[in-house]
């Protein structure tokens, strides 16, 4: 491995890694990103699907574990970047037994990954997150967010984020995801020049330069957060005390924050119709079941409920399209596609007007990834599963080019 290395090189250490997503991408975007580690554990499995996917497109290797993070978070290696797209989980923050008096939730991975950037000091930093942790919990708006900022800011780090639907910038899919990318203090200038808050996030910061902003919405706006400040005796206070508005679009600089809802400059749509295989489809993807009870799950409805303090609600969910319209990109892709349900795709098939669901191959198109890319042994369902999990790969590919560039500022 060494052989490889020269100045240009950016040592990845990929977490969470799933089927690979994040090294793809940056694959993709440059021969200069090299992994040297990556970790993968589906808790509870005794099948570890994806990480056989991972291992068989890239190699046996001691620096793939497959273990609990928590367990092997003290093995990994120096390095320049650190990517992962991890579970959102409740991050809350209580008063321990411990002499240091502030524990994290047990259990939650977020706090792996502070103490792994603690240990390590990776310059840079790149994660991936469903975009509703932005605004978790639910009942402390904000939160979770403040704390990762804040854990962020007190390890020596500055951020972007954004949350991006793949689909604006012109992918097959409709996935709305956050993106977060943090680097060392020291590097904001070097990389982005002195340019300030607004200019980062509306053209001159990392993602608004590479996804770029039609407008802005005046009204959803926060200015000068001060996550980092007296405002906040700790974590414990802050886990308790803080709550905010985020929008999609964020900018951290030593320790203050703005953020602001940005709305794309759209590129133009590819469909779910232009991913579609082409040719006969095998007859299992046909659907044998009633397309009454597909039709009932799609359908609008109230239903009443009791809560578990006994008092009854109304549940309601709305009209799903069926059959999935294929003159637009796809709907999100979950882990449960392969089960029938509200949220699975079906379309008419383009050759025989038949319905049916998408095949695994078309799941990973969905995602930007290679046709087959997880034929690797797995049941088929694991295929959907784990591009449920997975990530818009040509998304990281963009995001790659412009980390490259900045390395080029930077060493
Ligand atoms: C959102 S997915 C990331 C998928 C990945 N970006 C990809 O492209 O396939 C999160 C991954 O974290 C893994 N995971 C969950 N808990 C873990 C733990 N404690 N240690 C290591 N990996 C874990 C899951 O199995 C899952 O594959």
């Amino acid at each position: 491995m060494g052989n490889n290395i020269n100045k240009r090189t950016i040592r990845v250490v990929e977490l969470f890694a799933g089927v690979g997503g994040f090294r793809l991408g940056l694959e993709r975007a440059s021969s200069n990103f090299l992994t040297i580690y990556a970790n993968q554990w589906e808790p509870g499995r005794t099948k570890q699907w994806a990480f056989e996917c991972y291992v068989s497109h890239f190699g046996e290797s001691e620096n793939h574990t497959n273990e609990d993070i928590a367990i092997v978070k003290n093995e990994i290696p120096q390095h320049d970047l650190l990517v992962g797209g991890f579970p959102c989980q409740d991050y809350s923050v209580a008063h321990g037994n411990n002499a240091k008096g502030i524990q994290g939730k047990k259990g939650v991975l977020w706090w792996e990954i502070i103490d792994i950037i603690k240990n390590q000091e990776p310059s840079l930093i790149l994660l991936e997150n469903v975009d509703r942790l932005i605004r978790s919990p639910h009942l402390q708006r904000g939160r979770d967010f403040g704390i990762m900022l804040k854990t962020l800011f007190d390890a020596g780090y500055d951020c972007e984020w954004r949350v991006i639907n793949a689909a604006d910038y012109g992918h097959p899919q409709r996935r709305k995801r956050i993106f977060i990318f943090a680097y060392k203090r020291n590097l904001r200038v070097k990389m982005f020049g002195r340019f300030g808050f607004k200019k980062l996030l509306l053209g001159k910061g990392f993602f608004s330069d590479i996804f770029p902003i039609r407008e802005v919405n005046k009204n959803k706006n926060i200015e000068n957060l001060d996550i980092n400040s007296s405002n906040f005796s700790d974590l414990v206070d802050l886990s308790e005390n803080f709550t905010s508005n985020f929008y999609n679009s964020g900018v951290m600089i030593k320790g203050v924050v703005y953020s602001t809802e940005v709305i794309p400059k759209k590129e133009k749509e590819t469909t779910l119709r232009e991913i579609l295989e082409t040719g006969e489809v095998d007859e299992r993807f046909f659907i044998k079941e009633s397309l009454e009870k597909i039709e009932y799950l799609k359908s609008s409805k109230r239903i009443e409920r009791i809560n578990p303090i006994g008092e009854p609600y109304i549940y309601s969910e709305g009209q799903m399209f069926f059959p999935d319209l294929l003159d637009r990109p796809a709907r999100t892709m979950l882990t449960s596609e392969a089960s029938i349900n509200r949220s699975t795709h079906v379309i008419e098939d383009v050759e025989t007007s038949r319905f049916r669901f998408l095949t695994p191959i078309e799941a990973e198109r969905l995602n930007g990834f290679d046709d087959n890319w997880t034929n690797t042994g797995m049941p088929e369902r694991f295929r959907y599963f784990t591009m449920g999990n997975a990530l818009v790969v040509p998304l990281i590919t963009t995001m790659g080019k412009k980390i490259e560039k900045l390395w080029g500022r930077i060493i």
